[in-house]
């Protein structure tokens, strides 16, 4: 394998001295980018072009040709291990992912197998061919959904606003929602190890619901599952540690907890004050995050201005290490290019070490 040529975000992820502070951006890839949709349309759909690892290089790599991004996100989707268990996954132009089978009752339960790796060599595939074209520019992030959050998804069978099916289950049938996260953390480990085998540097785990249970919910099923696929994967790969992130949309109350989790760093929303996360969880996690993907709506100061903020606060101990920026959240197809690069290039800029 080729040299790695900027491994400032494994070095922030694992709190080590880096020259800058490094960003990334939650799907970089994707349609805020003419290039993208140019090549979407070309795929037909967004599984057509999910599922084709050579369309998946092209736009994992059209985020970086145009910033100075410090790490690659494969470009797939968290979707593709229900997908993977039979459920038939689609999309409604305009509405989101959807599934042709939901997972509601005892018999959905049972019949419900632990996702078979080799139907995601689709996956495993772009991960390698995608390692192969970024000639060790910048590391490359594997990920999946948490084994809650997927579970969202198969249960309700697409988004939720309230997600009145899961959490009637898990107030009725505690039990059968138990089995499913524990097919799904199966599910999960043996993908993201999958992936490490093909060559991701880096893993992330999304739990974009984990927010909307109650305290103690939060802790039962989706935390306590997250932590066992932490404590299932492998450490390192090609002779260096593979730093795990993990991301609880709304998880900023619950910082104590998941920092206990078995995660390098984790991810925060824009709810949070990254100098009080630091207070609280600094010494023993990185901090990913966590400015508001609006910012990128304002002009070129505003951003500069709000990005210095964000940064500030990480290094209000004068200590800016063990800090990776990125959206508090996925950036909005409506976000202007442009204002990415000024995004990229003042985060540079204001965090260079003297
Ligand atoms: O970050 C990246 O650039 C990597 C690619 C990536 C995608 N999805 C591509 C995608 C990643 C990391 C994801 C993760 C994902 N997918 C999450 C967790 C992160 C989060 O945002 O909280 C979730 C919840 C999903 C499920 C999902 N997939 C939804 C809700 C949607 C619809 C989004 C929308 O805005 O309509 C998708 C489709 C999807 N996944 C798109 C992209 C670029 C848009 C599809 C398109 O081209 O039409």
């Amino acid at each position: 394998m080729t040299a790695l040529q900027n491994d400032t975000f494994l070095r922030a992820l694992m709190r080590e001295p880096t020259p800058y502070t490094p960003i990334w951006i939650m799907r970089q890839a994707g349609r805020y980018l003419p290039e993208y949709n140019a090549t979407r349309k070309k795929a037909g759909s967004f599984l057509g072009l999910a599922k084709n690892p050579d369309y998946c290089t092209e736009v994992t790599l059209q985020p970086l040709d145009r910033f100075k991004l410090d790490a690659a996100i494969l470009f797939s989707d968290i979707l593709t291990i229900p997908d993977a268990m039979g459920l038939g996954l689609y999309f409604v132009e305009g509405e989101g992912p959807k599934f042709e089978r939901t997972v509601r009752t005892e018999e959905d339960v049972r019949k419900l197998p632990v996702a078979d790796i080799g139907q995601l060599k689709y996956v495993t595939d772009a991960v390698a061919q995608i390692r192969r074209a970024l000639k060790g520019r910048v590391p490359l992030i594997g990920f999946s959904g948490s084994p809650f959050t997927l579970a969202c998804y198969m249960i309700e069978g697409g988004g939720s606003d309230d997600f009145r099916q899961v959490k009637t289950m898990l107030y009725q049938r505690p039990d059968l929602l138990h089995e499913i996260l524990e097919k799904n953390t199966q599910s999960v480990i043996a993908y993201l190890n999958a992936q490490i085998d093909a060559g991701a540097q880096a893993l992330m785990l999304f739990d974009t619901w984990g927010g909307a249970l109650s305290h103690s919910a939060y802790q039962q099923f989706s935390l306590a599952y997250a932590t066992r696929v932490m404590a299932g994967l492998k450490r390192s790969n090609e002779g260096r540690v593979v730093p795990r992130v993990f991301f609880t949309k709304g998880g900023g109350l619950w910082l104590e907890s998941m920092a206990e989790c078995g995660a390098d760093a984790l991810g925060l929303d824009w709810t949070i004050s990254l100098s009080e996360a630091k207070r609280r969880v600094g010494h023993k996690v990185a901090l990913q995050g966590n400015l508001d993907p609006n910012v990128l709506f304002g002009d070129a100061a505003t951003i500069e201005r709000e990005a210095a903020r964000v940064l500030d606060e990480f290094a209000h101990d004068k200590n800016a290490d063990g800090h990776v920026f990125n959206l508090g959240h996925g950036i909005s197809q409506f976000t202007n290019p442009d204002h990415v690069e000024a995004l990229v290039n003042a985060v540079h800029r204001a965090s260079a070490r003297v």
